[in-house]
């Protein structure tokens, strides 16, 4: 990430004490997306982080939408989402991961994921990495090939990176 975009994007991110619950630290990326030359930027930033082509951007419900999406028209891949339980009408195949805050589930359609694909993941905060890591195990139960992940912020203090070794990561910005 260029400086000048490093520096906006810092100044931008809102952090919110004790939301949602007491004692985490919230990153509100909202601003981000509100400014028009940073989010456009940002998307072209995620989009160039990655080597070869990418068939497929998978994003996670619901703030990793508003980044996979465009990022996906961005290398003129498809976009697939993973949602929390119960959104999506099926077949679909699931996972319960740990949060930073409580647990949940994520779900996909594997019949939107041909094996073999090249699949891109994009979230817009890195935090345990459980979500991240889930994801991971559902497009690879498909026979998807994860070429890497790519987030807007890496909370690097809370260690996500550590359950994705092997992977390539990429964070736009690391807070330690
Ligand atoms: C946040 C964030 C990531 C996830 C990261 O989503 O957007 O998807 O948590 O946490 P982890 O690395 O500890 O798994 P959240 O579940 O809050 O949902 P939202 O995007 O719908 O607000």
């Amino acid at each position: 990430t260029g400086p000048a975009l490093l520096a906006r994007i810092t100044e931008l991110i809102r952090d919110v004490p004790d939301f949602p619950t007491p004692g985490v630290g919230f990153k509100d990326i909202t601003p981000v997306l509100a400014d028009a030359a940073a989010f456009s930027a940002v998307v072209a930033e995620m989009a160039a982080r990655v080597d070869g082509p990418v068939d497929l951007v998978v994003g996670m419900e619901a703030r990793g939408f508003m980044f996979a999406a465009p990022v996906a028209v961005a290398l003129g891949a498809g976009f697939v989402p993973v949602r929390k339980a119960g959104k999506l009408p099926g077949p679909t195949v699931s996972r319960e991961y740990s949060l930073e805050y409580g647990t949940a589930t994520v779900e996909l359609h594997p019949a939107d994921i041909p094996a073999g694909s090249r699949v891109l993941v994009v979230d817009d905060v890195l935090a345990t990495g459980g979500t991240a890591a889930a994801t991971v195990e559902l497009l690879e139960g498909c026979g998807a090939e994860v070429v890497g992940l790519t987030f807007l912020v890496d909370l690097e203090f809370l260690g996500g990176r550590a359950r994705l070794h092997g992977r390539r990561v990429e964070a736009l910005l690391g807070v330690s």
